[in-house]
């Protein structure tokens, strides 16, 4: 029997967390606010992801640059940092445009000759914000938005737009995700996944492990070449 070569056709990524650093806002802190920043970043981020949820299973459909705004009232609020509206303003326009990551560039450089997207909660203009503010277009074939259809991951809906889009099936793309969920919920769908475990944590078991785990982006294609066929 021929092996199957474990060298994807195309790449898929997920965006925030994965190539831009959704921290960078409020390290660079554009908007001068002073309290815990630290803590404002990981509550703003955790209620983001949790808006999508909760937004996802009513099927209350709101994009996510409004998503955004919500989880950042809400953490601002919860932690008592004061913010005027022209601040509440700066960081949602600095969100435009997160850091990329710095193993992005090269990973991506790496990984081109094949097909590489974007699948993301992202709506399109802030997408668009992250992906032309850190000089990255010409890396992607497609950047694609849950805003095709209206709701978020892990919806298979939304895991579905990768295949339709790129025109392959989901075992033969690799999709990159930071977010243990989301990986999990690519695998659940049928993609071949690769958790990149930026911090370290702890394996999380959502029930669909992924193929396997990197630290960084730029250990990919390495971790490919090594195990590049299965019997
Ligand atoms: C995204 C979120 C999950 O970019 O980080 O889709």
């Amino acid at each position: 029997m021929k092996p199957k070569v474990l060298h994807p056709k195309a790449f898929v990524f997920d965006a925030y967390g994965t190539l831009f650093d959704v921290h960078s806002v409020l390290r660079r802190n554009d908007a001068g606010l002073t309290g815990d920043l630290q803590a404002l970043s990981q509550l703003w981020r955790r209620k983001q992801v949790e808006l999508t949820w909760f937004r996802a299973l009513m099927e209350r459909y709101e994009d996510f640059w409004s998503i955004t705004e919500m989880a950042l009232r809400f953490a601002l609020q919860q932690l008592a940092i004061p913010a005027t509206a022209p601040q509440v303003e700066r960081l949602m326009e600095a969100y435009l445009c997160p850091a990329a990551f710095d193993d992005v560039r090269l990973a991506l450089e790496a990984m081109k000759p094949a097909p590489l997207a974007i699948l993301s909660n992202g709506s399109p203009r802030m997408l668009d914000g992250a992906v032309r503010g850190n000089g990255l277009e010409s890396y992607f074939t497609a950047v694609i938005s849950v805003d095709r259809v209206k709701t978020y991951k892990p919806s298979p809906r939304v895991y579905a737009l990768g295949p339709e889009l790129l025109n392959l099936p989901a075992d033969e793309i690799l999709f990159v995700s930071s977010n243990a969920w989301d990986a999990a919920g690519a695998k659940a769908f049928g993609y071949r996944v690769c958790w990149c475990n930026r911090s370290g944590a702890e394996m999380e078991d959502w029930g669909f492990p992924p193929d396997f785990i990197v630290r960084r982006l730029d250990e990919i294609e390495a971790r490919l070449a090594g195990r590049s066929v299965i019997g």
